[in-house]
Protein backbone atom coordinates (compact mmCIF):
# COMPACT_ATOMS: atom_id res chain seq x y z
CA UNK A 1 0.00 0.00 0.00
CA UNK A 2 1.02 3.48 -0.85
CA UNK A 3 1.41 5.30 2.13
CA UNK A 4 1.12 9.15 2.14
CA UNK A 5 4.85 10.72 2.72
CA UNK A 6 4.87 14.18 3.35
CA UNK A 7 8.14 14.13 3.54
CA UNK A 8 8.57 14.34 -0.08
CA UNK A 9 6.23 16.56 -2.43
CA UNK A 10 5.19 20.20 -0.98
CA UNK A 11 1.86 18.83 -0.41
CA UNK A 12 -1.16 21.43 -0.88
CA UNK A 13 -4.91 20.63 0.29
CA UNK A 14 -7.68 22.06 -2.26
CA UNK A 15 -11.87 21.60 -2.31
CA UNK A 16 -12.14 18.55 -4.41
CA UNK A 17 -15.65 20.06 -5.94
CA UNK A 18 -17.24 23.73 -5.22
CA UNK A 19 -17.14 27.22 -5.49
CA UNK A 20 -13.09 27.32 -4.45
CA UNK A 21 -11.85 24.55 -6.61
CA UNK A 22 -11.36 25.67 -10.40
CA UNK A 23 -10.43 28.92 -9.30
CA UNK A 24 -7.92 27.53 -6.84
CA UNK A 25 -6.60 25.95 -9.80
CA UNK A 26 -6.60 28.20 -12.05
CA UNK A 27 -4.87 30.56 -9.70
CA UNK A 28 -1.84 27.88 -9.14
CA UNK A 29 -1.87 27.36 -12.86
CA UNK A 30 -1.18 31.33 -13.40
CA UNK A 31 1.46 31.23 -11.16
CA UNK A 32 2.90 28.82 -13.45
CA UNK A 33 2.37 25.47 -12.04
CA UNK A 34 1.39 22.83 -14.76
CA UNK A 35 -0.88 19.89 -13.72
CA UNK A 36 -2.34 16.19 -15.24
CA UNK A 37 -5.76 15.94 -15.62
CA UNK A 38 -6.81 16.71 -12.19
CA UNK A 39 -10.02 15.98 -12.73
CA UNK A 40 -9.83 11.68 -12.60
CA UNK A 41 -7.12 11.84 -9.86
CA UNK A 42 -7.81 13.14 -6.13
CA UNK A 43 -3.71 13.07 -5.75
CA UNK A 44 -2.12 14.95 -8.15
CA UNK A 45 1.23 15.53 -9.56
CA UNK A 46 2.74 18.57 -10.21
CA UNK A 47 4.66 17.94 -13.59
CA UNK A 48 6.92 20.66 -13.25
CA UNK A 49 7.68 21.45 -9.01
CA UNK A 50 7.94 19.01 -6.19
CA UNK A 51 4.65 20.12 -5.42
CA UNK A 52 1.34 17.81 -5.73
CA UNK A 53 -2.06 18.55 -5.05
CA UNK A 54 -4.51 16.19 -2.39
CA UNK A 55 -8.45 17.02 -3.71
CA UNK A 56 -10.27 16.63 -0.44
CA UNK A 57 -13.33 17.88 0.98
CA UNK A 58 -13.13 21.63 1.91
CA UNK A 59 -14.40 20.73 5.32
CA UNK A 60 -11.34 18.41 5.75
CA UNK A 61 -8.48 20.88 4.69
CA UNK A 62 -8.03 22.85 8.12
CA UNK A 63 -7.67 19.27 9.76
CA UNK A 64 -5.33 17.76 7.18
CA UNK A 65 -3.33 20.72 7.07
CA UNK A 66 -2.96 20.77 11.10
CA UNK A 67 -1.92 17.47 10.94
CA UNK A 68 1.05 17.85 8.76
CA UNK A 69 -0.90 15.51 5.88
CA UNK A 70 -0.85 18.16 3.94
CA UNK A 71 1.50 21.56 4.32
CA UNK A 72 -0.80 23.82 2.30
CA UNK A 73 -4.47 24.39 1.67
CA UNK A 74 -6.59 26.64 -0.07
CA UNK A 75 -9.71 26.99 1.68
CA UNK A 76 -12.26 29.33 3.04
CA UNK A 77 -11.80 31.77 5.87
CA UNK A 78 -14.97 30.48 7.42
CA UNK A 79 -14.08 26.77 7.17
CA UNK A 80 -10.59 27.74 9.30
CA UNK A 81 -12.14 29.67 12.10
CA UNK A 82 -15.23 27.25 12.13
CA UNK A 83 -12.11 24.59 12.61
CA UNK A 84 -10.51 26.55 15.17
CA UNK A 85 -7.80 24.49 13.58
CA UNK A 86 -3.81 25.03 14.96
CA UNK A 87 -2.69 26.12 11.40
CA UNK A 88 -1.13 29.89 9.77
CA UNK A 89 -2.63 31.99 7.45
CA UNK A 90 -0.49 32.66 4.96
CA UNK A 91 -2.68 35.32 3.29
CA UNK A 92 -5.76 35.98 2.10
CA UNK A 93 -7.07 35.47 -1.18
CA UNK A 94 -9.78 37.54 -3.07
CA UNK A 95 -12.05 34.93 -3.91
CA UNK A 96 -14.36 32.76 -2.55
CA UNK A 97 -15.67 36.16 -1.06
CA UNK A 98 -18.77 35.32 1.60
CA UNK A 99 -20.28 36.15 4.36
CA UNK A 100 -21.48 33.74 7.16
CA UNK A 101 -25.07 35.99 8.40
CA UNK A 102 -28.13 35.04 10.11
CA UNK A 103 -31.42 34.74 8.15
CA UNK A 104 -34.72 34.62 9.35
CA UNK A 105 -38.21 33.64 7.46
CA UNK A 106 -39.50 37.02 5.74
CA UNK A 107 -42.64 38.77 7.65
CA UNK A 108 -41.79 36.90 10.85
CA UNK A 109 -40.90 40.77 12.76
CA UNK A 110 -37.61 39.18 13.84
CA UNK A 111 -35.02 42.40 12.76
CA UNK A 112 -32.07 42.07 15.56
CA UNK A 113 -30.18 39.07 16.93
CA UNK A 114 -31.53 39.43 20.17
CA UNK A 115 -35.28 38.61 18.86
CA UNK A 116 -33.74 35.24 18.99
CA UNK A 117 -33.20 34.76 22.32
CA UNK A 118 -34.59 31.15 23.29
CA UNK A 119 -34.94 30.01 19.66
CA UNK A 120 -33.33 27.69 17.41
CA UNK A 121 -30.84 28.63 14.90
CA UNK A 122 -29.79 26.01 12.45
CA UNK A 123 -26.55 26.13 11.19
CA UNK A 124 -23.44 23.99 9.82
CA UNK A 125 -21.21 26.37 11.42
CA UNK A 126 -21.87 25.62 15.17
CA UNK A 127 -19.03 27.16 16.63
CA UNK A 128 -18.87 30.60 14.92
CA UNK A 129 -22.73 31.17 15.23
CA UNK A 130 -22.37 30.09 18.93
CA UNK A 131 -19.82 32.41 19.28
CA UNK A 132 -21.34 35.52 17.89
CA UNK A 133 -24.31 34.91 20.44
CA UNK A 134 -22.54 34.10 23.53
CA UNK A 135 -20.46 37.81 22.83
CA UNK A 136 -23.98 39.31 22.78
CA UNK A 137 -25.33 37.69 25.69
CA UNK A 138 -28.11 36.04 24.07
CA UNK A 139 -29.40 32.60 24.96
CA UNK A 140 -30.13 30.35 21.81
CA UNK A 141 -30.26 27.39 20.79
CA UNK A 142 -27.83 25.81 17.68
CA UNK A 143 -29.34 23.19 15.40
CA UNK A 144 -26.30 21.61 13.53
CA UNK A 145 -26.98 20.60 9.92
CA UNK A 146 -24.48 19.43 7.79
CA UNK A 147 -26.33 21.29 4.91
CA UNK A 148 -29.58 22.32 3.00
CA UNK A 149 -29.83 24.69 6.24
CA UNK A 150 -31.86 27.33 4.49
CA UNK A 151 -34.56 24.64 4.25
CA UNK A 152 -34.59 24.15 8.05
CA UNK A 153 -37.26 27.26 9.00
CA UNK A 154 -39.64 25.58 6.33
CA UNK A 155 -39.71 22.07 8.14
CA UNK A 156 -40.35 23.94 11.58
CA UNK A 157 -36.98 22.90 12.42
CA UNK A 158 -35.80 26.56 13.62
CA UNK A 159 -36.73 29.82 13.69
CA UNK A 160 -33.86 31.09 11.96
CA UNK A 161 -30.80 30.03 10.30
CA UNK A 162 -27.13 31.14 10.23
CA UNK A 163 -25.65 30.32 6.91
CA UNK A 164 -23.37 30.93 4.17
CA UNK A 165 -24.41 34.16 1.64
CA UNK A 166 -22.59 34.69 -1.15
CA UNK A 167 -25.00 36.50 -3.95
CA UNK A 168 -27.78 36.28 -1.94
CA UNK A 169 -29.91 33.85 -4.17
CA UNK A 170 -29.84 30.77 -2.17
CA UNK A 171 -31.71 32.90 0.80
CA UNK A 172 -33.79 34.87 -1.75
CA UNK A 173 -35.19 31.68 -3.23
CA UNK A 174 -36.29 30.49 0.26
CA UNK A 175 -38.30 33.58 1.61
CA UNK A 176 -35.04 34.42 4.18
CA UNK A 177 -33.64 37.94 5.04
CA UNK A 178 -30.47 38.74 6.55
CA UNK A 179 -30.73 40.40 9.83
CA UNK A 180 -27.26 40.24 11.10
CA UNK A 181 -23.67 39.41 9.41
CA UNK A 182 -21.60 37.22 11.78
CA UNK A 183 -18.28 36.18 10.16
CA UNK A 184 -16.57 37.79 6.53
CA UNK A 185 -14.73 35.33 4.26
CA UNK A 186 -12.46 34.43 1.49
CA UNK A 187 -10.12 32.01 0.18
CA UNK A 188 -7.22 31.29 2.79
CA UNK A 189 -3.88 30.06 2.04
CA UNK A 190 -2.83 27.98 5.02
CA UNK A 191 0.04 26.53 5.67
CA UNK A 192 1.02 23.77 8.55
CA UNK A 193 2.60 24.53 11.86
CA UNK A 194 4.55 21.44 11.69
CA UNK A 195 8.42 21.86 11.00
CA UNK A 196 8.99 22.15 7.23
CA UNK A 197 12.22 21.18 5.53
CA UNK A 198 14.20 23.72 4.13
CA UNK A 199 13.37 22.95 0.38
CA UNK A 200 9.61 22.96 1.25
CA UNK A 201 10.25 26.09 2.92
CA UNK A 202 11.72 27.98 -0.31
CA UNK A 203 8.98 26.60 -2.15
CA UNK A 204 6.65 28.36 0.00
CA UNK A 205 8.30 31.34 -0.40
CA UNK A 206 8.37 31.11 -4.33
CA UNK A 207 4.66 30.29 -4.28
CA UNK A 208 3.89 33.25 -2.26
CA UNK A 209 5.74 35.93 -4.22
CA UNK A 210 4.43 34.77 -7.39
CA UNK A 211 0.56 34.71 -6.22
CA UNK A 212 1.70 38.31 -4.83
CA UNK A 213 2.92 38.92 -8.66
CA UNK A 214 -0.15 37.57 -9.61
CA UNK A 215 -2.59 39.74 -7.95
CA UNK A 216 -0.66 42.89 -8.90
CA UNK A 217 -0.94 41.69 -12.56
CA UNK A 218 -4.44 40.97 -11.83
CA UNK A 219 -5.09 44.60 -10.59
CA UNK A 220 -3.01 46.47 -12.91
CA UNK A 221 -3.25 47.03 -16.58
CA UNK A 222 -0.86 48.09 -19.49
CA UNK A 223 -1.55 51.31 -21.21
CA UNK A 224 -0.46 52.33 -24.38
CA UNK A 225 -1.21 55.88 -26.28
CA UNK A 226 0.37 58.77 -28.63
CA UNK A 227 0.78 61.96 -27.72
CA UNK A 228 1.92 65.61 -28.22
CA UNK A 229 5.44 65.71 -26.80
CA UNK A 230 4.44 69.04 -25.08
CA UNK A 231 1.84 67.16 -23.87
CA UNK A 232 4.68 64.39 -21.20
CA UNK A 233 4.59 67.08 -18.45
CA UNK A 234 0.83 66.76 -17.94
CA UNK A 235 -0.01 63.21 -18.32
CA UNK A 236 2.95 62.60 -16.01
CA UNK A 237 0.74 64.29 -13.61
CA UNK A 238 -2.47 62.40 -14.79
CA UNK A 239 -0.57 59.41 -13.84
CA UNK A 240 0.93 59.75 -10.25
CA UNK A 241 2.62 55.84 -10.17
CA UNK A 242 4.02 56.85 -13.99
CA UNK A 243 7.72 57.84 -12.30
CA UNK A 244 9.51 56.60 -15.59
CA UNK A 245 7.57 56.02 -18.51
CA UNK A 246 8.32 54.54 -21.73
CA UNK A 247 8.09 57.36 -24.09
CA UNK A 248 9.34 57.21 -27.69
CA UNK A 249 9.62 59.48 -30.28
CA UNK A 250 6.96 58.59 -33.47
CA UNK A 251 7.52 59.03 -36.93
CA UNK A 252 4.74 62.01 -36.96
CA UNK A 253 5.84 65.60 -35.66
CA UNK A 254 6.19 66.05 -32.41
CA UNK A 255 4.69 63.15 -31.39
CA UNK A 256 5.33 60.36 -29.08
CA UNK A 257 3.92 56.71 -27.75
CA UNK A 258 3.65 56.52 -24.14
CA UNK A 259 4.14 53.02 -22.29
CA UNK A 260 3.19 52.33 -18.82
CA UNK A 261 1.46 50.33 -16.41
CA UNK A 262 -1.50 51.67 -13.88
CA UNK A 263 -4.39 50.13 -11.54
CA UNK A 264 -6.96 48.73 -13.03
CA UNK A 265 -8.97 50.76 -10.70
CA UNK A 266 -8.08 54.35 -11.69
CA UNK A 267 -8.51 52.99 -15.46
CA UNK A 268 -11.39 54.73 -16.33
CA UNK A 269 -10.43 58.18 -14.69
CA UNK A 270 -7.25 57.88 -16.05
CA UNK A 271 -8.21 57.47 -19.38
CA UNK A 272 -10.24 60.04 -19.46
CA UNK A 273 -8.08 62.79 -18.58
CA UNK A 274 -5.25 61.57 -20.90
CA UNK A 275 -7.80 62.21 -23.51
CA UNK A 276 -8.50 65.44 -22.54
CA UNK A 277 -4.54 66.33 -21.91
CA UNK A 278 -4.50 64.93 -25.72
CA UNK A 279 -3.54 61.71 -25.76
CA UNK A 280 -4.95 59.27 -28.74
CA UNK A 281 -5.56 55.76 -29.40
CA UNK A 282 -5.17 54.97 -26.09
CA UNK A 283 -4.80 51.50 -25.05
CA UNK A 284 -5.27 48.95 -22.37
CA UNK A 285 -4.05 44.97 -22.42
CA UNK A 286 -4.32 42.59 -19.39
CA UNK A 287 -1.14 41.94 -17.73
CA UNK A 288 -0.61 38.17 -17.63
CA UNK A 289 2.13 38.61 -14.54
CA UNK A 290 4.70 40.94 -13.02
CA UNK A 291 7.86 40.68 -10.79
CA UNK A 292 7.42 43.26 -7.71
C1 LIG B 1 -23.34 27.99 0.58
C2 LIG B 1 -24.53 28.15 1.51
C3 LIG B 1 -25.69 28.42 0.59
C4 LIG B 1 -25.05 29.05 -0.63
C5 LIG B 1 -25.25 30.54 -0.62
O1 LIG B 1 -23.13 26.66 0.27
O2 LIG B 1 -24.72 27.03 2.32
O3 LIG B 1 -26.32 27.23 0.23
O4 LIG B 1 -23.65 28.76 -0.57
O5 LIG B 1 -24.75 31.13 -1.81
P1 LIG B 1 -25.59 32.28 -2.54
O6 LIG B 1 -25.78 33.41 -1.56
O7 LIG B 1 -24.71 32.70 -3.69
O8 LIG B 1 -26.88 31.69 -2.99
P2 LIG B 1 -21.84 26.19 -0.60
O9 LIG B 1 -22.15 26.25 -2.03
O10 LIG B 1 -20.62 26.95 -0.16
O11 LIG B 1 -21.69 24.67 -0.23
P3 LIG B 1 -21.19 23.99 1.13
O12 LIG B 1 -21.70 24.83 2.26
O13 LIG B 1 -21.84 22.64 1.06
O14 LIG B 1 -19.70 23.89 1.10
ZN1 LIG C 1 -18.51 22.29 2.51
Amino acid sequence: MRTLDSNTSLRIAVQKSGRLTDKTLNLLEGIGLKFDDYKRSLLVKCLNFDVELLLIRDDDIPEYVEDGVCDLGFVGGNTVAEDEADVTILRGLNYGVCRLSIAVPKNENINKPEDLAGKKIATSYPVLTRKFFESKGIDVNIVTLSGSVEIAPRLEIADAISDLVSTGGTLKANGLIEIDKIFDSETQLIQTNKPLSEGKQQLIEKILQRIEGHKKAAESRYIMMNAPQESVPEIKKIIPSLKSPTVMPLADNGMVAIHTVIPLSTFWDVMENLKEAGATGIVMLPIESMIV
